[in-house]
């Protein structure tokens, strides 16, 4: 491949990097130095981003639950910007596929320096991520194992991706949000961490939600209701009215069972083949 500017990627002096979230932090500041001046924040769980789009985040994890939970520090978000680790003047990120073909590929020589910076921030708490429609289907599962370490390093690609040795080297997981091709990877990592963040300790409100809810138990959610009692002529279950909690219990059980079965014949398998 020839370009003008293949030249080795010169380190950037201060690659723009921005954290969110943090009430009196200067977004100015790199998010290293302000770890080391706040101390308990190195520990807090921490995604790390890396974008072509920094300004695209916290995009919708800045609002409601998240969003509060963010400000309140109990989980922390960090944008890496791939464009200052661009090449020459033009700071070019990408290149034509080799062996010809459509589209451009993010070059490895400049996404392995962004990878080395979030590693070296993270100091071994995190698990480094691409989002690929190539990748092993994000799931509830994924949301878990995620929440329980201490953080992770998602990659955004764009384009046509990214140069597969970057994968190799860094031994990169892909993960998918699904059997789609979207443009970039910024929407699913805000998906996937929205699934993720909200199972963090003091994220939600009432913990006991997310043990009821849809994925959580194997079950897909009983159905919900609210005022008024009647609607266009609908009623809400008179059992939800009865004030007897065993009976509600059991109709949510029994509602959460029939609509898995119908709608996921796959869960209703593994739910009738779980060890209690
Ligand atoms: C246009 S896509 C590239 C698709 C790639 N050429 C392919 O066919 O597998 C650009 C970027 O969007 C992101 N992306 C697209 N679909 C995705 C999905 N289903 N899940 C996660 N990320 C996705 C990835 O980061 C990807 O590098």
């Amino acid at each position: 491949m020839s370009n003008p500017s293949d030249t080795p990627a010169p380190q950037p002096a201060a690659p723009a990097a921005r954290s969110h979230g943090r009430k009196s932090i200067s977004a100015t500041l790199r998010p290293r130095v302000l770890m080391g001046e706040a101390p308990r924040l190195a520990r807090v769980w921490t995604a790390r981003i890396i974008t072509l789009f920094p300004e695209a985040f916290p995009g919708v994890l800045g609002e409601s639950l998240t969003g509060k939970a963010l400000k309140e520090e109990a989980w922390a978000l960090e944008t890496i910007d791939l464009r200052p680790y661009g090449i020459g003047k033009h700071k070019n990120v990408d290149d034509t596929p080799a062996g010809g073909g459509a589209g451009m590929v993010i070059r490895a020589d400049v996404l392995g320096p962004a990878i080395d910076e979030a590693l070296a921030r993270a100091k071994g708490r995190t698990r480094l991520i691409y989002l690929s429609p190539r990748g092993r289907r994000f799931d509830q599962a994924m949301a878990r194992d995620w929440a329980a370490g201490g953080g992770v390093t998602l990659i955004c690609g764009r384009f046509e991706g990214i140069d597969e040795r970057v994968i190799e080297e860094y031994r990169i997981e892909e993960v998918s949000l699904g059997d789609f091709v979207l443009t970039g990877g910024e929407i699913a990592a805000q998906a996937m961490l929205d699934a993720t963040v909200r199972l963090l300790p003091g994220v939600l409100g009432n913990a006991e939600s997310i043990e009821d809810e849809s994925h959580s138990a194997g079950l897909l959610e009983h159905p919900q209701y609210t005022r008024p009692a009647e609607w266009k002529g609908r009623a809400i279950p008179p059992v939800l009215m009865s004030g007897h909690h065993g009976k509600i219990a059991q109709w949510r059980l029994a509602t959460a069972e029939d609509i898995t079965r119908q709608r996921r014949p796959d869960m209703w398998a593994d739910y009738q083949n779980r060890e209690d």
